[in-house]
């Protein structure tokens, strides 16, 4: 197994390019099942997730090819419909091909998720919203099992919580239903946006795409075309980096990004009192020598993201003050906390709020990643930690971030991937 090795260094200097959207990309990929022609899509990251998916889909018979960041996906030989139990356990967002699998197959079987580090999980939206277009669906032996042999029907659905995956899930069986299918209360999140976006370009006319209300009318069965595109960058990899400039006080130019994308981060950051030079696709990070306090209360886009909130946390470990944190959505997201405290941070936690007395000196130490954001959380505190510090259980930041210790080595950083 491999881990990371963090040694201390003054400061960083220098551009990190942003991959494309890990949580834009998987989405995008399982989106191809509803395309009649090979899709071309370009910009996906180097990461686990992705690399999962598409083994998902060549297992159900769909050809993928894969070259550097760029992959070409033909879902034409797409035969089988059952997503099985060891992929969908190593990647719960494995649920995302089963609204475009049954809208295009009148069935489909997709091994339940489960719970996981960060908390329950469920997917219960996401069945109650395809029961409501007419699928009947059980559950057996850990499956969820649906069909539809009439074909999926529009419908009004009203999410009772916001939510990403089950927005996605939704518009792309929409895609292929009957009728117009209407989502309220439909996640906005930018990455929602890029699936809406590239399937209105294809001909599924979708109106309300970044508003709560989503109106999608399907195509009655009939498979789409779509063109080569792009996948966006990746906000969170984003933000990520500026925490890193931030907490190392060093400038760090991001290239290939969208600040558009990152308005609550930025928010928080300069908060914080770093500021930023922004331009089209870059942002650099001027950070301040003095980091403040602040106060953050997780929620869905376009409010503060639950994905950036521990790398948030290892910064304000090292704030002039206390920082208050409140993860308003995962239930069980504070498990870096206690690794953050045996490097020796302030923190106390009460129920879903984090409260951190920042300013203590962190000491570099053996951690232990515990799910993809918190391992970078470690990373982050790895970088301005005394000694070395050791992240356990990459295999969590592999899922998510792509070439990471080749990035902040890049820009000075100490890091090197060791094996245990
Ligand atoms: C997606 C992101 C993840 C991010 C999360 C919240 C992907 C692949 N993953 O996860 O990185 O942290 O959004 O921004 O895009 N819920 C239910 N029932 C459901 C579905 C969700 O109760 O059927 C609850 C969840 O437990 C959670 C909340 O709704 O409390 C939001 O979850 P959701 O937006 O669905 O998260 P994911 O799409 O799984």
């Amino acid at each position: 197994m491999d881990y990371l090795q963090i040694k201390r260094v003054k400061s960083l200097r220098g551009n990190i390019k942003i991959s494309g959207a890990k949580n834009a990309s998987l989405p995008l990929i399982a989106m191809t099942i509803v395309a009649k022609n090979s899709v071309h899509i370009k910009n996906l990251p180097h990461v686990a997730d992705i690399s999962t998916l598409l083994k998902l889909l060549s297992n159900l018979g769909a050809t993928c090819e894969f070259c550097e960041d760029r992959v070409i996906v033909d879902t034409s030989t797409l035969a089988q419909t059952k997503a099985t139990y060891d992929i969908v356990k190593t990647m719960r967002a494995s649920i995302l091909v089963l609204g475009p699998i049954l809208a295009r197959f009148g069935h489909c079987e997709v091994s339940l998720p489960g719970g996981c580090a960060i908390g329950q999980r469920p997917v219960d939206l996401h069945l109650k919203a395809l029961e409501q277009m007419g699928a009947k669906i059980n559950i057996e032996a850990g499956y969820i099992h649906a069909v539809a042999p009439n074909g999926l029907k529009g419908c009004e659905i009203v999410f009772d919580k916001i939510t990403v995956t089950g927005t996605a899930n939704i518009v792309m069986a929409a895609a292929l239903a009957s009728g117009e299918t209407t989502i309220v209360n439909a996640a906005r999140e930018p990455e929602v946006v890029q699936l809406c976006e590239i399937l209105n370009a294809s001909g599924v006319n979708i109106e309300g795409i970044g508003t709560a209300i989503l109106k999608i009318s399907g195509t009655n069965g009939e498979l789409v075309e779509i063109k080569e595109f792009s996948v966006i960058p990746d906000r969170i990899e984003a933000g990520t980096y500026l925490c890193a400039g931030a907490i190392t006080r060093s400038e760090l130019t991001l290239t290939h990004v969208n600040a558009k994308h990152l308005g609550s981060v930025l928010a928080k950051l300069e908060e914080m009192g770093s500021k930023f030079t922004i331009t089209q696709d870059t942002i650099t990070i001027h950070p301040s020598k003095v980091i403040k306090p602040i106060k953050i209360v997780t929620q869905e886009y376009p409010a503060f993201p639950t994905d950036m909130q521990a790398q948030f946390l290892a910064l304000a470990t090292q704030a002039k003050g206390t920082s208050i944190i409140e993860e308003k959505l995962f239930e069980n997201r504070f498990m870096h906390v206690s690794e953050l405290q045996r490097m020796g941070a302030d923190i106390s936690l009460n129920g879903n709020v984090a409260t951190i007395n920042g300013g203590t000196k962190l000491s570099g130490t053996d951690v232990m990643a515990t799910d993809l954001r918190a391992s970078s959380a470690l990373v982050l505190a790895g970088l301005v930690a005394d000694g070395i510090t050791n992240v356990h259980r990459i295999y969590h930041l592999d899922r998510g971030y792509d070439a990471l210790e080749k990035k902040l080595e890049a820009v000075g950083a100490n890091v090197k991937r060791l094996k245990e």
